[in-house]
């Protein structure tokens, strides 16, 4: 059995004082959850303090993002070795922010997937469709390459960890979210996927979560479907009534 994973993905939103108040606010309200996973991934600069709050809760941490060094002369970046030591236990690569803004290619989302999972952390690994690419039908060829680019060298035993989101770009933030049905035939596909490409091992253990627009209105529906186990949230994770609605309807 998968377990469900709800992750709150912050990007670039939360002053420190908002950030405190949102995470001390989880907190409360989700105490008593223990059967679905619970992750929010602050910006970096209130990684730390979440971490105090958190500390021996049930809500994990993650990061937005890393570089795939260890340290060096990269000015801006952060570490996965950073990221660990504020107690981060999960890092997402190859948003599709990242990949549109900051030009971030499979090779690039490859080496940040590799250095998460040799620092011992897991990686949340996003990859989804424009609207062009699906309206061209070629939403799965798409997948394909991402998912073939972004797991370059690795083998079975290396992914013990990692967690895929399936984020379209189209219902990202746009209040357009992928049906339950389009969403799990894309899922599905990822999983198929995995088993050629691994074993059915992977393709059976691995999470899968779903991204774009998820509401706690939507959320039961997606989760209810085979291959999806959770969600990658963004708008509806910036308020403690929203993300702990999603947590709590996407319990069984
Ligand atoms: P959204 O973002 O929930 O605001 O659509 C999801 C994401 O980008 O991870």
């Amino acid at each position: 059995m998968r377990k469900i994973l709800i992750a709150g993905n912050w990007k670039m939103h939360k002053t420190s004082q908002e950030a405190v108040e949102l995470i001390n606010g989880l907190k409360r309200e989700l105490a008593d959850i223990q059967t679905v996973d619970i992750l929010v991934c602050p910006p970096f600069t209130n990684l730390s303090e979440a971490a105090d709050i958190i500390i021996d809760s049930n809500i994990a941490l993650g990061a937005q993002n890393c570089h795939w060094e260890k340290e060096g002369a990269f000015t801006g970046e952060v570490s996965v070795p950073m990221l660990k030591s504020v107690r981060c236990t999960y890092v997402i690569a190859g948003h599709s922010e990242r990949r549109k803004y900051f030009a971030e290619s499979d090779e690039v989302v490859n080496k940040k997937i590799k250095a998460i999972k040799d620092a011992g952390l897991k990686p949340i690994f996003c990859l989804g469709e424009t609207l062009e690419e699906r309206e061209e039908n070629k939403t799965f060829s798409v997948i394909e390459t991402q998912l073939t680019g972004g797991l370059k060298d690795l083998k079975q035993d290396d992914l013990k960890d990692l967690i895929i989101a399936y984020e379209p770009v189209w219902a990202i933030g746009t209040g357009k979210t992928a049906t339950p049905q389009q969403a799990e035939e894309v899922h599905s596909f990822i999983r198929k996927l995995l088993k050629e490409k691994f074993s059915s091992i992977v393709s059976d253990g691995l999470r899968i979560l779903y991204g774009g627009s998820v509401k706690p209105d939507n959320t039961k529906d997606l989760i209810n479907k085979e291959d999806i186990d959770g969600a990658l949230v963004g708008g509806a994770s910036l308020k403690v009534d929203s993300f702990s609605q999603i947590v709590k309807n996407s319990l069984g």
